[in-house]
């Protein structure tokens, strides 16, 4: 768990590129702040691009419309990405009539015919969301993380998890009675786990963004930026740029500042561009709310009145029971 300052050093926030900016909100497309920036220049690209799910910041439009717009927004972050780079695609699925469309398996060969190397599918899985009626109800989305080569930065040592069993010893050979795990932790593995102790599973458990979160905003589908900072800390090393070409309300920018690296971000609209740069702001003046990367997740003892089974339900059928959680929100 790493500690931040009170007050952080205050960055001038540009609108546009420049090689010598720290922090750059680009008010308006990514396509006209792509063609600001030189070739070989990002570290590290990290976003969730929009779903074509038809919400307030979106219109939607056929599968194949989207993903070949998609494809030439791709094809310059390819060129502006850095041959030691990497680009992290965080995605969900898009669900239409009830059937279902993998986003990253969609994706997938755009970025391959551009001769980039899948290093991880990311398992980001979270406990909140809609529950299904006709189909296993959806509890996680992914992020495809690609290189642009196989010289690429990958700093294992900084995103380290604490181990189930740090005591354990070789039972055998040379190293005999030895401490067989490192004393930094696991590889945190490809499904995501921020606490150890986390259902006892493997999994990376990064809250979603809900209403009860700290850092909630108006945003609808706004990144937990510890998720970015896991990326940003084993991606990327101190001064490089972080580029979010659909920042929203900025995640992505405060994970790669938190760190000490540069912000880039393109956002089209405007509310959203407004509450980056507070956001932005707050965090520099320190009273930014925000999760910790490694807070463990709030389990409940079971005495919680919410974690009761309710009175009412003793005398009901088993038949009634399967009636209930029709499509609606935790
Ligand atoms: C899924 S949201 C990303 C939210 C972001 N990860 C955050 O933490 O706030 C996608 C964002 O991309 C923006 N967007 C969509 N098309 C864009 C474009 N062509 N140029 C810039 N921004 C765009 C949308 O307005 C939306 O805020």
């Amino acid at each position: 768990m790493q500690n931040l300052p009170l007050f952080q050093e205050l960055k001038p926030i540009q609108e546009n590129f420049s090689p010598d900016a720290e922090v750059v909100v680009y008010p308006g497309d990514v396509n006209a702040l792509l063609s600001q920036i030189p070739d070989n220049t990002i570290k590290l690209i990290v976003t969730s691009p929009s779903y074509n799910l038809g919400k307030d910041y979106e219109n939607r439009v056929s599968m194949e419309k989207y993903l070949e717009t998609q494809a030439q927004v791709i094809s310059q972050l390819h060129r502006i990405l850095r041959r030691d780079g990497s680009l992290c695609w965080q995605v969900g699925n898009f669900v239409d009539d009830g059937e279902v469309y993998p986003l990253d398996i969609l994706y997938y060969n755009t970025f391959k015919k551009l001769g980039m190397r899948l290093r991880n599918r990311i398992i980001w899985r979270f406990g909140h969301g809609l529950h299904a009626s006709k189909r296993f109800s959806g509890r996680y989305e992914t992020i495809l993380w690609f290189t642009k080569s196989d010289q690429y930065t990958f700093n294992l040592d900084s995103v380290r998890v604490p181990a189930k069993y740090p005591g354990k010893r070789h039972f055998k050979g040379p190293n005999k009675g030895k401490p067989s795990g490192n004393p930094l932790g696991k590889n945190p593995s490809d499904i995501w786990e921020i606490v150890a102790k986390d259902w006892e599973e493997e999994w990376w458990d990064i809250p979603n963004v809900k209403s009860n979160h700290p850092e909630k905003t108006c945003h609808p589908c706004q990144f937990p930026i510890e998720l970015v900072e896991r990326c940003v800390l084993a991606l990327t090393n101190e001064g490089d740029w972080v580029f979010d070409p659909y920042a929203g309300v900025g995640s992505s920018l405060l994970a790669a500042l938190m760190h000490n690296r540069r912000a880039l971000g393109s956002e089209k609209e405007g509310e959203y561009v407004k509450i980056a740069r507070e956001r932005l702001n707050t965090y520099f003046s320190g009273e930014l709310r925000h999760r910790i990367i490694g807070t463990p997740v709030f389990e409940p003892t079971g005495k919680e009145k919410v974690s009761q089974r309710p009175e009412e339900w003793d005398n009901l059928p088993q038949a009634r029971l399967l009636e209930k959680d029709e499509e609606a929100y935790e």
